[in-house]
C-alpha cells in the first residue's frame, strides 16, 4: 500500500503527512490501514502511490533474492521465470539498473512486450528453448524462480558449474522436487529466499530500503503498473492474477490520499 502517514508513534521514525510505502499482515484494501515502522519506507517524489503500491514486496523481494541472497554482480548473467509478473518486472529492472544481463521467460508475446519495457537483454517464450538461449551463452549465473513446478530441472542445466538456483515462489502452484544429483554433480547452489526475514532484522532491512532507493533515485526503479482497478473491482483484479493475465503490478485505487 501506500499514502499519507495519518498518525505515528512517539519515537517512530515517520512523522504526520509523510508520504510513505507500506506492507501489512493484514492487507491494504483499506482507506485507512495500519503496518510496522519495519515494512513502512518513505516514498520517493519520483514514484506517484500507484507506483508506491508496487513498491515493497515486489522490488524489496526482487533486491534481497538478487543481490543480499544470490549475490549478483555487474557482468553477471540471470534467467528470470514469470518475468512479466510483479517480480518479474522488478527483477529485471533492478538488473537493468545494476548491470546484470537478463533472459526472460514469459508464457506470450504480450507479456514478452512487458519484459522487454522492463529492460530484460533477451526474452524468450516460454514454450521455446529458453535453456538453449541460456546454455548458448555458456550457462547463467543465476536463475531467478517466481514460477516453479516442471520448469526446475532446466532451470538448472540453464546455469553454469556454480550457479545459484534463487528461488522465490511457486506461482505455477506446484513446488518441485529434485534429486540432489544435480545439485552436487555441477556445484550449484540452491538459494531460498523469503523476504520477511527481513522485517525482523534492521541491517538487512535497511540495506535493501537504501539499495531499491538509490535506484528509485536514479530513475531505474519505475513499476510498471498495467492495471489499477477501483476496490469494487478487488475480485477483477484477484482474477486477473489467478488466470495469469497480469502484466506488471495489478493495484487497487481506494480514493485518492489526501495529507492529513
Ligand atoms: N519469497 C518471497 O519473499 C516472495 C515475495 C513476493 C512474492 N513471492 C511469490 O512469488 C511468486 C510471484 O509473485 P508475483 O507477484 O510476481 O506474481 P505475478 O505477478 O502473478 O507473476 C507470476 C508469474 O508467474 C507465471 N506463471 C506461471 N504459471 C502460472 C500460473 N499457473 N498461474 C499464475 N502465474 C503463473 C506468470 O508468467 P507467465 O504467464 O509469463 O509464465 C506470471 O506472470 C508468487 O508465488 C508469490 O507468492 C514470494
Amino acid at each position: 500500500m501506500a499514502g499519507y502517514v495519518r498518525s505515528a508513534p512517539h519515537g517512530s521514525p515517520f512523522k504526520v503527512g509523510d508520504r510513505v510505502a507500506a506492507c501489512t499482515d493484514i492487507g491494504a484494501w483499506a482507506e485507512v490501514a495500519s503496518a510496522p515502522a519495519s515494512s513502512t519506507v518513505r516514498l520517493s517524489d519520483r514514484l506517484n502511490f500507484t507506483e508506491g503500491a508496487s513498491l515493497l514486496l515486489n522490488y524489496h523481494t526482487a533486491y534481497f533474492a538478487m543481490v543480499l541472497r544470490g549475490r549478483l554482480r555487474r557482468g553477471e548473467s540471470m534467467l528470470v521465470h514469470g518475468a512479466a509478473g510483479g517480480v518479474g518486472t522488478a527483477a529485471l529492472q533492478i538488473a537493468a539498473g545494476l548491470g546484470i544481463e537478463t533472459i526472460a521467460v514469459v508464457s506470450t508475446p504480450e507479456k514478452a512486450g512487458v519484459a522487454r519495457q522492463a529492460g530484460a537483454s533477451q526474452v524468450v517464450l516460454a514454450d521455446d528453448d529458453w535453456k538453449g538461449a541460456a546454455q548458448g551463452r555458456g550457462g547463467v549465473h543465476a536463475v531467478l524462480d517466481t514460477v516453479g513446478g516442471d520448469r526446475v530441472l532446466d532451470s538448472m542445466r540453464s546455469l553454469r558449474e556454480g550457479g545459484r538456483l534463487i528461488v522465490v515462489g511457486f506461482a505455477s502452484g506446484e513446488i518441485p522436487e529434485v534429486r540432489l544429483n544435480r545439485v552436487l554433480l555441477r556445484n550449484l547452489d540452491v538459494i531460498g529466499v523469503e523476504w520477511t526475514y527481513a522485517l525482523t532484522r534492521p541491517a538487512v532491512n535497511q540495506r535493501i530500503t537504501e539499495g531499491v532507493d538509490l535506484l528509485v533515485e536514479k530513475g531505474v526503479i519505475k513499476p510498471l503498473v498495467h492495471r489499477a482497478l477501483p476496490l469494487k473491482k478487488a475480485a477483477e483484479a484477484a482474477t486477473l492474477l489467478e488466470e495469469r493475465r497480469a502484466l506488471g503490478k495489478v493495484v487497487l485505487e481506494i480514493n485518492a490520499p489526501h495529507r492529513p
